[in-house]
């Protein structure tokens, strides 16, 4: 199969404010994937409610997120970029899946035994579940490959396993799904304890910078943001502060690391940390302009994912059929 023919699919969920992490971390990928594979992407908000949400906060998130995510590039038009609850197959492959995931499976989920630390009053069966609902994300639509971050592993893991052993007992139905490494992109780390991945819900402020940040305050944050006790900027592969705003800067730039560490011989971490922040500020500006364009016209933002939710249907209905009928149900 050629790179062209091959699915990929991925999702994010819409539970918070994207970060420059989630943007060099996964958009900007996605973005790029477009013109190489057929990309299917999805908000999913099902998964969100696994936690209470807001009905108001919730409704005005998901738009945003999707105003925001045509603003960093997906493009309809190359690609199906659905929201998750509006494609009803989503809920019903889930169900069917949940039957094909074993107690124990779930149970060794540290997203699992994370989450339910996190939010000991509401552990609810959704939370538990949700693994067999994103796999039924990823079977619905043959996907080939899945790119995933480190977190979602354990996930897609499970979503192979969910499917070999439905093709198992009914023979083969879904594509086996691979994980998919980006070959850019960086893990964003705090700017201020590059131990860290770059969270939105950091107590510090200044640890994380929020797509939405202007630009005086993104300056800000990568001007105070922590370094190391040497004074080249020179890559040590080491996780230090610098290593991340060297990173943060190549990806943004698209230079090399060598190419970087020429470019600023002879100077201090001051002027390093000013070009960090202007690249960055020259990468989101535009996006923040066109985001809100977008949430500006409103129709245009319904038309695509009307368009795509009707392009979801007509794959995912096919799959979903599929499988009811082989487990037995009449059609
Ligand atoms: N669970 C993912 C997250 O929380 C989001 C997600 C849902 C997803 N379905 C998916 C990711 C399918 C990849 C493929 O980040």
């Amino acid at each position: 199969m050629s790179e062209k023919e091959k699915v990929i699919f991925s999702a994010v969920q819409p539970s918070g404010e994207l970060t420059l992490g989630n943007y060099l971390g996964a958009i900007k990928n996605w973005r790029n994937l477009q013109d190489d594979y057929r990309c299917i992407f999805a908000l999913a908000d099902l998964h969100t409610i696994t936690v209470r949400q807001d009905p108001k906060e919730f409704n005005h998130r998901i738009l945003e997120l999707y105003a925001l995510f045509l603003a960093c590039g997906i493009d309809p038009k190359k690609s199906i970029f659905f929201i998750q609850s509006q494609v009803h197959t989503h809920a019903e492959l889930g169900w069917i899946l949940q039957c094909y995931t074993q107690f124990g499976e779930l149970s060794r989920m540290t997203q699992f035994k994370d989450k339910s630390k996190k939010h000991a009053d509401n552990i609810n069966a959704g939370l538990f579940c949700y693994p067999s609902l994103m796999a039924a994300d990823i079977l619905l639509y043959s996907a080939d490959l899945v790119p995933v971050g480190a977190d979602q592993k354990q996930h897609l893991e499970l979503t192979r396993n969910i499917a070999d052993r439905f093709n198992g007992i009914y023979g083969d139905t879904f594509v086996v799904p691979e994980p998919y490494i980006a070959k850019m992109g960086a893990r964003v780390m705090s700017l201020q304890d590059p131990s860290k991945k770059m969270s939105k819900s950091d107590e510090n402020a200044n640890a994380c910078v929020r797509m939405m940040d202007d630009a005086n305050v993104i300056m800000k944050k990568f001007k105070r943001a922590v370094t190391d006790s040497n004074s080249e900027v020179k890559f040590r592969n080491e996780g230090t502060g610098i290593d991340n705003l060297i990173g943060i800067y190549s990806c943004v730039t698209g230079k090399t690391i060598s190419a970087i560490e020429k470019e600023f011989e002879g100077k201090g971490y001051g002027d390093f940390k000013k070009a960090v922040g202007e690249a960055v500020v020259n990468e989101l500006i535009p996006i923040q302009e066109k985001f809100k364009d977008y949430m500006n016209n409103t129709d245009y933002l319904v038309q695509c994912f009307k368009k795509s939710r009707e392009e979801a249907l007509k794959i995912s209905e096919k799959k979903l059929s599929e499988v009811k009928e082989k487990i037995g149900f009449v059609l």
